[in-house]
């Protein structure tokens, strides 16, 4: 029977999208087919859904005219799935490879099949990431929508033109690593202030949680907010004068600047 989806890769972000899919009824788990190369990853994916169809390549019976492709493979693969997704048939395309333009997407198909790039992040895997889309030469507004269903089901979505994929990619794609990495300083300032090491873990995370949450729900800018706990004289303006002496800000920004250009060489 054709299915409305198949989703090359069955890896963290893969699934991570197939969990979200399927959890917000986008579309069904028996609607879904997924290609896994890997026996051990597909035995895993069998004990979370036993509906699903489970393939290590694609076979032409679950391929129909309503039959859409999302590629979730390595970068290295990509236009090697792409380009099988494509002499499948399917009617759409789905990328959140990183650094793989549409156009480099769209040059491995015989025929002109509509190609939407997308950016997610890790916390997809948790149903709070945020995702940026774009779309390739061939797609309507009618594909965006399609993709924009999809990955709601697991976070934000935002459509900007693709020569913005890198800075996105600097920001929010690499962005989940500059909070693990605030995190784990926090957490270290913590024990070297006389905390133990578990104690130290709960305060850096639920406060990195608290203030996120803070931040998205309150409306306030983080200038605001960050002024509303930080009286004259008081511990938190000096802990933000030695951030500032030490110029954090500007080594936030650079972070960021260098994962764009890496981002950038990557693509080319
Ligand atoms: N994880 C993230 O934070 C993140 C964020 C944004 C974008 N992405 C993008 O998402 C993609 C997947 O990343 P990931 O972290 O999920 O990687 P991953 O965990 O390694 O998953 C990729 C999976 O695809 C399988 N695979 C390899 N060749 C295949 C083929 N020809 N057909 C079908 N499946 C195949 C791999 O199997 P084998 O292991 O047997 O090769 C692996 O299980 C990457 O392109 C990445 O750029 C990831």
């Amino acid at each position: 029977m054709a299915a409305q989806l198949l989703i090359f890769g069955g890896g963290q972000m893969g699934t991570a999208l197939l969990e979200g899919i399927i959890a917000s009824g986008a579309v069904a788990s028996d609607d879904i087919v997924v290609i896994e190369p890997d026996p051990e990853r597909r035995a895993m994916l069998r004990l979370a859904h036993d509906s699903l169809v489970l393939l290590d390549t694609p076979e032409l019976e679950h391929i129909g005219p309503e039959t859409s492709a999302l590629i979730a493979v390595k970068p290295d693969v990509a236009e090697g799935a792409t380009r099988l997704a494509g002499a499948f048939g399917v009617k759409r395309i789905l990328s959140v490879v990183a650094g793989i333009s549409s156009a480099r997407l769209e040059a491995t198909l015989s025929v002109p099949i509509p190609v939407v790039r997308a950016m997610p992040n890790t916390p997809a895997i948790v149903g709070a990431g945020v995702t940026v889309i774009s779309g390739g030469s061939h797609v309507t507004k009618d594909d965006l929508d399609w993709a924009e269903r999809l990955l709601s089901s697991v976070g934000t979505v935002l459509r900007l033109p693709e020569k913005q994929l890198d800075a996105v990619t600097g920001l929010s794609g690499s962005g989940p690593a500059y909070v693990f990495f605030l995190a784990e300083a926090l957490i270290e300032a913590g024990v070297t202030a006389g905390l133990s090491r578990e104690v130290s873990r709960t305060l850096a995370v639920e406060t990195i949680l608290g203030a996120g949450k803070l931040m998205s729900q309150s409306g306030q800018s983080p200038e605001v907010l960050r002024a509303q706990v930080t009286s004259p004289g008081g511990t938190t303006a000096a802990a933000v004068r030695s951030l500032e002496a030490r110029a954090v800000r500007s080594a936030f920004v650079e972070a960021v600047m260098a994962a764009v250009e890496r981002s950038k060489t990557i693509g080319r």
